[in-house]
């Protein structure tokens, strides 16, 4: 899947668009050397993100600026002390404040190349809710970004069935599940439903979609 993604973009991205790539590629290096664990995540969510977009039926620069904020939506934890990315045990109250800062890092990052200020617009929302009880802003609904929106449905599905210190793996399936029971709260109801479409199709077999 991920050479699938690769040579799209190298083949049919717009000439003017390689140089971002260049950029792309030393910020995720950036972030790689900060927490590995994090870049395999991102390269997750923007296989998942693409998907959900090739099903909205967004167009190819849409789809293009989705796998892109994918794959960039945590670059701001560049901007977090390693010692709390990595820290084994619960966070305090405090330490998750200062995590959640990495949208806003992520956006100033990339609010500085003007050709990804769209991105960077995509990668502050990530963490909004339906509800308006997310953050940075609580924004709610569809002022929401959708691409933040289907951002944050795949970072989610990841971060339930991918390993953490401190939380059990969950499979594919009671993912979903717990998609749905926040869908309309946490989640945008329609690519919850587009999401669990595809993962039913593909068996719930994550393999079938993404490598890593
Ligand atoms: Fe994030």
């Amino acid at each position: 899947m991920i050479n699938c993604v690769i040579n799209e973009l190298l083949d049919n991205e717009y000439p003017g668009r390689l140089s971002q790539y260049t950029m792309i590629f030393v910020l995720a290096g950036f972030l790689d050397a900060q927490d590995p664990r994090t870049s395999k995540h991102s390269r997750r969510v923007s296989i998942y993100s693409s998907v959900i977009g090739c099903r909205l039926n967004l167009s190819d620069e849409d789809k293009s600026t989705l796998r892109l904020a994918g794959l960039l939506h945590d670059i701001g934890k560049i901007g977090v002390q390693r010692a709390l990315l990595h820290k084994p045990d619960r966070l305090t109250p405090d330490e998750i404040n200062e995590i959640r800062k990495h949208a806003m890092f992520g956006y100033k990052i990339l609010a500085e190349v003007p050709e990804l200020a769209n991105v960077a617009n995509f990668v502050l929302y990530h963490h909004e809710r339906i509800d308006g009880k997310g953050y940075p802003h609580g924004l709610a609904g569809k002022k929401i970004p959708l691409v933040s929106r289907i951002i944050c449905v795949a970072d989610s599905f990841d971060a339930m069935v991918s390993s953490r210190q401190y939380k059990p793996i969950i499979s594919p399936y009671e993912a979903l599940e717990e998609l749905k029971t926040c869908s309309g709260t946490q989640f945008d109801p329609e690519i919850v439903k587009i999401f669990g479409l595809y993962l039913k199709d593909k068996g719930f077999n994550l393999s079938e979609i993404s490598p890593f």
